[in-house]
């Protein structure tokens, strides 16, 4: 064989290179989402555990929830449907009990945690308290009465956690009544303007009975009385999870027929309502140990994120902020993987969502939005921001043609460490992302260049067009 046979053979097997068009001077705005697009949750079950090691007067936690602002902040969960507020108890219940409360102290924490943050509150009353068949609110208009008191401002109220998997002890016809019930009695209050969300029913999978509670809630007066619709999504249970599932293609795509069918659901049904996921993460009961917390599981993410904006959701929320192994701070209150991906995500995109598409590599997966002028980063109208996940094994060579610009400043994410894909960490263009300090987040710096962009097995990242005079983000 000769030496340039064996070189040229070599240099197939070694730079095995993937190579995709994305074209956006053809791209056109499909959608807009707001500057609230994605919030974050705290589980109701925190409450019942006394928070863990979650710290309310914590400088850090301060400073990463500040990071998520402006946002929601959720706090709900199965859990929240056995929580009972209570003004004068001071020790909780053991969490085995049916009920446990939640504590003055609780309900200010929260409170002052958002306000100090720049967060809005969504509250998810209990709805199995009931009386004569409909839902009792004598203890939400405790709460209710306490809140105006304090001055509180929550954004939002919910009732109820998943209804869809109460065996049938609310029907969705009630469930509506009850709906109802909570929007008088929270107006009635005093408390300011807020938004009505719910039902919160877990799945929307086509087939499974998520989608029929939904529908017939929405049509029996739920979606007259809603502001804000919305249905939980996992890919499926934290169980049996193993590492592939976390960039399988079909596991991403098995989202799409539910994001779907929500989006119809909602449109038809609760006309000119908000559609939201009220609750997301990788998988359920608390995530994959090990995995849900990782760098791996940006891919899910960040690509729900990619279709949610682009199908047709208003609002994405995130479980959990702090809590379970898909939290996005750990157990000391550090940021894991996730949390930088959210942050870069929220300082880049923005809206319009351009309908890019490539089908060239299966696995590429790439969504362009403007640029989020207003960000601290300082982009320019006319920006365009394309994010771009590479979950195959080689590299692949993006092209990403304008003839107004050729240069961009990309943001590209990696593992932070050798643990690759499971690593606690991720690296923003070679570096780690760390918190300087309690007080402030790191910057986040990009790297300029005019040339094709290489994406590494495993990669993902964010590239802004800074000068591409895109016709749709002019606007600001
Ligand atoms: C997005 O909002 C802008 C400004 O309100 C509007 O002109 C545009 O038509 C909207 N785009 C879509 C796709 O709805
Ligand atoms: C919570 O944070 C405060 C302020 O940083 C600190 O003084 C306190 O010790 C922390 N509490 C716990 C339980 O770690
Ligand atoms: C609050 O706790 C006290 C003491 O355990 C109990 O007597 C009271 O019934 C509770 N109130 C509510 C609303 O659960
Ligand atoms: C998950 O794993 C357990 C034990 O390994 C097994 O019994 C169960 O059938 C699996 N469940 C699914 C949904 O695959
Ligand atoms: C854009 O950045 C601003 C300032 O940080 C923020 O208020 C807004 O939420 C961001 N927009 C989006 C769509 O995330
Ligand atoms: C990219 O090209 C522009 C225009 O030719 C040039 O000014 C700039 O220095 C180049 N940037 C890099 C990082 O090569």
């Amino acid at each position: 064989m000769s030496r340039h046979l064996l070189v040229f053979i070599l240099l197939v097997f070694t730079y095995n290179v993937s190579c995709i068009t994305i074209d956006l001077e053809s791209a056109q705005a499909v959608r807009n989402v707001s500057s609230k697009f994605v919030g974050v949750t705290l589980d109701a079950g925190l409450i019942a555990k006394r928070w863990k090691t979650f710290n309310f007067t914590s400088q850090k936690v301060l400073t990463l929830a500040k990071g998520m602002s402006p946002s929601y902040l959720r706090i709900g969960g199965t859990a929240g449907d056995r929580m009972i507020f209570n003004m004068t108890h001071d020790q909780r219940n053991s969490p085995n009990h049916r009920h446990y409360a939640m504590k003055v102290a609780d309900w200010d924490n929260l409170n002052h945690l958002v306000m100090n943050a720049g967060l809005d509150l969504i509250f998810n009353f209990n709805v199995l308290l009931r009386k004569n068949g409909n839902w009792d609110p004598t203890n939400a208009k405790e709460l209710l009465e306490y809140t105006v008191k304090q001055g509180y401002k929550p954004a939002g109220y919910e009732l109820g956690n998943e209804p869809n998997y109460f065996r049938g002890a609310v029907s969705e016809k009630q469930l509506a009544k009850d709906f109802a019930a909570l929007k008088n009695i929270v107006s009635s209050s005093g408390v300011p303007p807020f938004l009505t969300i719910g039902p919160d029913v877990g799945g929307m999978l086509p087939g499974s009975k998520a989608p029929t509670f939904l529908k017939n809630f929405l049509e029996a007066g739920g979606g007259d009385v809603v502001d804000v619709v919305t249905v939980h999504q996992y890919y499926s249970t934290g169980r049996n999870v193993t590492l592939k599932d976390f960039t399988d293609r079909k596991v991403l795509d098995t989202f799409i027929p539910e994001v779907d069918l929500f989006v119809k659901t909602c449109n038809e049904k609760a006309p000119n309502k908000q559609c939201w996921l009220g609750e997301t993460s990788s998988f359920s009961h608390g995530g994959a140990p090990h995995i849900s917390d990782r760098y791996v599981a940006g891919f899910l993410w960040l690509d729900k994120l990619g279709l949610s904006a682009l199908r047709g959701l208003q609002g994405v929320l995130r479980q959990q902020f702090y809590g379970g192994n898909y939290a996005l701070l750990d157990t000391n209150l550090n940021p894991n993987p996730d949390y930088w991906l959210t942050l870069i995500y929220k300082r880049l995109v923005g809206s319009p969502v351009f309908d890019v598409t490539q089908t060239t590599d299966h696995n590429v997966r790439v969504y362009a939005h403007c640029t989020n002028v207003s960000s601290s980063i300082g982009y320019k109208p006319g920006s365009i921001t394309v994010y771009i996940m590479n979950i195959g094994s080689v590299t692949v060579s993006v092209d990403i043609p304008f003839s107004s610009s050729k240069t961009q400043q990309r943001y590209i994410l990696s593992p932070g460490d050798d643990n690759g894909l499971t690593s606690q960490f991720v690296k923003l263009n070679g570096n780690v992302l760390m918190l300087p300090n309690d007080n402030s987040l790191p910057p986040l710096i990009p790297v300029f260049s005019n040339d094709t962009l290489q994406l590494k097995a495993y990669n993902m990242g964010f590239v802004v067009i800074p000068d591409a005079m895109k016709a749709e983000c002019m606007q600001t």
